[in-house]
């Protein structure tokens, strides 16, 4: 399970353990390998954990966002505020709908999407008389919660709904406020490297009970009742398609991983944190890495007030003060055995974007200029205090040869 002094250290591993093949062998001698009670019990501990009246399980992060977008009535020609510097999923969602994705760039600190600046997109919309964005899917970026209260604040003020793209945050807080309590909708991630996995998979929460029934249905193809229960004892064959809905359901197998995951996410994010001190404590005086912003409290179970999930670390680097670029970097690392990533590629600059919307490199030049500099770390529970000290050695390495 744990690599060795020489082998590899990939950028990610899922940290699987006895007690979840246990619990997949068990669902798979079950009988029952589709959405059915696990799937149920999942959700319900999902939304014990989170504090929230509802919680669905789904096959993707992206099916969640989607489903979020439909149930808020996002149609063709509406806008939909979003940060570049995301996955592709976070903005593709949005095009679903014919709708368009309007970015807003980050702050350097968090890297996340920058309250004020779009405060000053909504003015000027306003301004010109142009309708008002109908949503607003703040990304929290690498597990650090965004600005929540200025949020929210606009959202009221110009009458957004918002939908969270909580991938990268579980578990994370803003100020005392878990992610995924706090805005109308929130879109979690369990695909293979999120801090829990079921493979592929998702939940999206919600306290919004027209909104919850609305996603459930459209999840199983509009249907307006579970279609295990058709299966069931106490099931009948009858149903009915009330809209024309997705597929987007979890299979038991999914569930029965991710609750055993969910039961100890408090337990790997200990070790997440533990990694990201250790990285802090070695990088914080190295002139030549920026590292990630921290939490603003203390351990998770006090204060909580805004807490990183740490579910990726990323670098900066200054490149000024380096004769090699981030590619060389990566490089360099790659021949010392560490294996590492780039979270983002800002979706502005993909063909897709800069062709439909003519966007520049330029239009958004704190994401630009940030995705230049970045470089995702290892960071996974699996990783030994070897594993740690070789990373820690390799970057201090590479930064000691190629300072200037
Ligand atoms: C920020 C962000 N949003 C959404 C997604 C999509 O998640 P999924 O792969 O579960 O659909 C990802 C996946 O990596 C992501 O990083």
């Amino acid at each position: 399970m744990m690599t060795s002094r020489n082998e590899f250290i990939p950028y990610s591993l899922p940290m699987i353990e006895d007690e979840d093949i246990e619990y997949v062998l068990d669902t798979l001698r079950s009988g029952w390998i589709t959405t059915g009670p696990r799937t149920k019990e999942f959700e319900a501990e999902f939304a014990k954990y989170m504090g929230c009246r509802h919680a669905i399980a789904v096959n993707s992060c992206t099916a969640a966002l989607h489903l979020a977008l439909d149930a808020i009535g996002i149609t063709g020609g509406d806008e939909v505020i979003t940060s570049p510097m995301t996955f592709a999923a976070t903005a593709e969602v949005i095009r679903y709908f014919g709708a368009k994705p309007v970015f807003v760039d980050i702050e350097p600190a968090t890297m996340n999407i920058d309250p004020e600046k779009m405060e000053q997109y909504l003015a000027m919309a306003a301004g010109r008389g142009a309708a008002a964005p109908k949503a607003v899917i703040p990304v929290h970026y690498a597990g650090y919660p965004c600005e929540m209260d200025y949020i929210q604040k606009m959202a009221e003020q110009y009458g957004m709904k918002i939908v969270e793209d909580a991938a990268h945050a579980l578990p994370s807080y803003f100020k005392g406020r878990r992610i995924g309590t706090i805005g109308d909708i929130t879109c979690f991630s369990f695909y293979a490297t999120k801090n829990i996995t079921t493979g592929e998979g998702g939940m999206v929460t919600t306290d919004n009970d027209e909104w919850a029934e609305r996603m459930r249905i459209m999840s199983l193809h509009g249907i307006s009742k579970d279609a295990w229960n058709r299966y069931s004892a106490e099931g009948s064959w009858y149903y009915e398609i009330v809209a024309p809905g997705y597929k987007y359901n979890l299979t038991d197998i999914a569930a029965s991983l991710g609750i055993v995951q969910l039961r100890k996410a408090d337990r790997l994010w200990r070790r997440r944190a533990y990694i990201a001190e250790m990285y802090n404590a070695a990088f914080r005086d190295i002139e030549e890495i920026e590292i990630p912003l921290s939490s603003l409290s203390g351990p998770m179970d006090q204060g909580r007030e805004t807490l990183h999930s740490w579910h990726l670390y990323v670098i900066r680097l200054n490149l000024d003060r380096l004769s090699i670029d981030r590619g060389r970097f990566i490089e360099e690392l790659r021949e010392r055995g560490i294996g590492t990533s780039v979270h983002f590629i800002p979706l502005h600059i993909h063909p897709y974007y800069r062709n439909t919307y003519g966007y520049k490199p330029g239009d958004f030049p704190v994401a630009y200029e940030t995705y230049r500099r970045i470089v995702s770390l290892p960071i996974y529970p699996r990783m030994t205090d070897s594993d740690i000290e070789r990373v820690i050695d390799a970057v201090s390495s590479v930064v000691s040869i190629w300072r200037k």
